[in-house]
């Protein structure tokens, strides 16, 4: 490979998958390439396969057919549940609703990784638990419950554990679902923060098409199974296709 060729190679490769689940078929040969780097928004009506599309990302999910590279290795081969604990080192996922752990402090949800992959210091976990905090603007919220944080601050310590590993890859299912319109902009500010401060390459499941215009370098509409669009914002709203308009209206009336 030459070095453009290398540069220019995407870091996730999803190669005509299908799934099905009771022989509903939830997507029937879907493919689509993210460059590093890149924020690439998916979006798509509820129950269209979002969040089975995630995770098949992350392992939590196998396709019936089909391939799935990332950073150049087919997980779609993995026949060891241990091969992917290297793949998910680089991938950090906010789950739909933020899942913090309730039983702990923000300070433990957000080392609890940290403590089983690396090999730090108590005194250097602090600091990389300070660092992440600050990172989502929750400085000082280590020995915090869950519970006593707000939604939004609920899904910025999610945030700030899932990037707890540096992740290269961060997946975001909903991530401003739930949040009123104004911290539903501080979590999309924050994902273009860490796209730009980190270099992360990110894919966000939405239906906030408020916060897919904020984030997404493309986007990609999922409906009956396949890709039915993928472009930029601007492509996307001079779609003349009829469900993209549909969507787009839907989208907007709600929002
Ligand atoms: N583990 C599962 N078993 C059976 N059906 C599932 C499973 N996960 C998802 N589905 C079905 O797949 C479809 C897509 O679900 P999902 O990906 O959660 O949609 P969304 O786009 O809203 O995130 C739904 O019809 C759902 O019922
Ligand atoms: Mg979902």
């Amino acid at each position: 490979m030459d070095e453009d060729t290398r540069q220019s190679s995407p870091i996730i490769r999803i190669e005509n998958v299908t799934k099905s689940f009771n022989g509903q078929t939830v997507l029937s040969g879907i493919t689509l390439e993210i460059r590093e780097g890149e924020t690439v928004v998916i979006l798509g009506a509820s129950g269209s396969g979002k969040t089975v599309l995630m995770n098949l990302l992350v392992g939590l999910l196998e396709p019936d057919s089909g391939r799935i590279m990332i950073d150049g290795q087919d997980v779609t081969a993995f026949t060891r549940d241990s091969q992917w604990d290297e793949v998910r080192l680089k991938i950090g996922f906010l789950f739909q609703g933020s899942a913090l752990y309730d039983s702990m402090t923000i300070g433990e949800n957000i080392s609890f990784a940290i403590r089983h992959h690396l090999n730090l210091t108590e005194e250097q976990i602090r600091d990389v638990v300070r660092q992440k905090l600050s990172m989502v603007e929750l400085e000082g919220a280590e020995d915090k419950m869950p519970s006593e944080l707000s939604g939004g601050m609920q899904k910025r310590a999610a945030l700030a554990r899932a990037i707890a590993l540096e992740p290269q890859i961060v997946v975001y299912d909903e991530p401003t679902t739930g949040l009123d319109p104004i911290r539903a902009k501080t979590i999309s500010e924050l994902i273009v923060r860490l796209q730009h401060e980190l270099k992360i390459t990110s894919i966000v499941v939405t239906h906030d098409l408020i916060c897919a215009s904020h984030v997404a370098d493309r986007l990609a509409l999922l409906h009956e199974g396949k890709f039915l669009f993928v472009g930029t914002m601007e492509e996307l709203r001079r779609s003349d296709n009829e469900y993209v308009r549909e969507f787009l209206d839907s989208s907007s009336l709600r929002h």
